[in-house]
């Protein structure tokens, strides 16, 4: 019998040209209204550098999405993928590949978290969703509850809607349907307690949590996601806040899981942000994605300690996604930690983290328009922009950008620096190979963008003042 409906696939020649408008008229592009999206085609890139076919070349100085932590088409990983493709491109779970393992054995090694186990996915979001299930089948809660906070990311998915506490999802997802109970935010330069100082808000965001775990009771409790220190809704937790969860989080049996997927590989200083705690950091399951295979190829994992890997060994795991551990990735993921390793990029973070930090602290001696500078811990920082330094009134109401901010960044695109904002919040977190030169460069671009920035402002009604 034929069908009703005679379906013919027409395949248009694609006006190369052309691509701009191809692209803006025919896929749906995230987080922006479709009608203002208009982007370059980006042809190539190398190093912390990316360009158009028109020729223009940005330096990039988000990593993209803080995911190029090795720069653009790293030689190393574009080499393995290469390999790998003429090899095997693809295996299920039910098969082993040796990229497979070796990429699992590399991160517990880095972790430090012998005898642990490693599940594949495909990037942050569902790694959380993992974390949060493996957590809750080790604990033998499947409906435990899982605490987060207000103004985090953890994913875009449902169950990453409803763990993170972001205010451009909220509406769309019932976090309570989720068992997700969530509590603010240790943001100490608007301190939801007022709090005097980082430290006491890093306290008092910590006991918040436990008293949270204790209201709804410990054995009903499987999880706290968070994020070790730093996020793209650009909060910096204060030092003590990390290990406070850490020990409290141990003394009521609630796994910790550490949400590394920004921070991760290098971002913070270390492998992982929660190493720079020691012994006094270390969560019982961790999520990765991003700089794991440096962008190259989509990759997560949730990277699970000795005792949460045993709880599950003799269970039958009731998940998959058929491209969990695919060995193409894995290759990607393979040759980024080795180059990670070998080029001492990590070590070359920290370093070049810290001479940013004292960069901007100067600049925001000279900038009132710089409320607070976040980070120090490698390359990666958060730039508050206020109306008024003494006030901390914002820039604009959380989360819209000022237009003005709105220049800022066209200027940059302009002068060939791409950098990234959300709200109020400038975030810099360059490829770990970023030139000095090069980072040095784009940091007195943007002392002068926001000078001329100050300028503008001067002549609307909320005027800037004095420091
Ligand atoms: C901390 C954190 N967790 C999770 C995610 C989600 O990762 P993905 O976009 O790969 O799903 C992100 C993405 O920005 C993130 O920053």
């Amino acid at each position: 019998m034929s069908s009703q409906y005679e379906f013919s696939c027409d395949m248009r020649t694609f006006d190369a040209q052309n691509s701009m408008t191809e692209e803006r008229d025919c896929v749906l592009h995230s987080w922006c209204i479709q009608d203002a999206w208009q982007a370059p085609t980006i042809v190539g890139g190398r190093g912390a550098y990316f360009w158009a076919d028109d020729g223009r070349q940005w330096l990039d100085m988000s990593s993209l999405a803080e995911c190029n932590h090795l720069g653009h088409q790293h030689p190393r990983v574009v080499e393995a993928i290469r390999e790998q493709a003429e090899q095997l491109c693809f295996v299920t779970n039910a098969w082993g590949a040796a990229p497979r393992a070796e990429l699992a054995n590399l991160l517990l090694d880095c972790a430090g978290f012998e005898g642990g186990r490693v599940f594949f996915t495909l990037g942050g979001a569902d790694a959380n969703e993992h974390a949060v299930k493996f957590a809750r089948q080790a604990r033998g809660l499947p409906q435990g509850w899982v605490i987060t906070r207000d103004r985090s990311y953890h994913g875009a998915s449902y169950a990453g809607m409803a763990f993170s506490g972001d205010c451009r999802t909220q509406a769309h997802v019932d976090a309570q349907a989720f068992r997700v109970s969530r509590v603010p935010p240790p943001y100490a330069y608007r301190c939801p307690w007022q709090s005097a100082d980082p430290m006491q808000c890093g306290e008092r965001a910590a006991n918040a949590v436990a008293e949270r775990i204790d209201a709804l009771g410990q054995s009903e409790v499987a999880a706290v996601l968070m994020e070790p220190n730093a996020g793209t809704n650009g909060i910096v937790a204060p030092d003590n806040y990390w290990p406070a969860l850490r020990s409290l989080t141990r003394e009521r049996q609630v796994y910790l899981i550490a949400d590394e997927v920004m921070s991760g590989f290098g971002r913070c200083g270390e492998w992982f942000a929660w190493q720079r705690h020691g012994p006094d950091g270390v969560p019982d399951l961790m999520t990765l994605a991003k700089g794991l295979t440096g962008a190259h190829l989509p990759l997560g994992a949730v990277v699970l300690r000795q005792p949460v890997a045993d709880a599950l060994r003799s269970q039958m795991l009731l998940t998959g996604l058929t491209y969990c551990g695919h060995p193409l990735s894995c290759a990607a993921g393979v040759a980024a930690l080795r180059s990670y390793q070998e080029e001492g990029l990590i070590a070359r973070s920290r370093h070049l983290g810290q001479q940013m930090h004292q960069q901007l602290l100067t600049m925001q001696r000279r900038q009132p328009l710089i409320g607070d500078v976040r980070g120090g811990h490698g390359l990666f920082a958060v730039l508050e922009l206020v109306s008024d330094p003494t006030t901390r009134a914002p820039l604009s109401d959380w989360p819209t950008m000022h237009p003005a901010l709105q220049r800022l960044l066209q200027r940059a695109f302009e002068a060939g620096v791409s950098l990234a904002a959300r709200g109020n919040l400038l975030i810099l977190a360059p490829p770990l190979v970023i030139e000095e030169t090069a980072l040095s460069d784009a940091l007195a671009l943007l002392e002068k963008l926001l000078m001329l920035l100050a300028a503008e402002l001067q002549d609307e009604p909320q005027r800037i003042g004095a420091r």
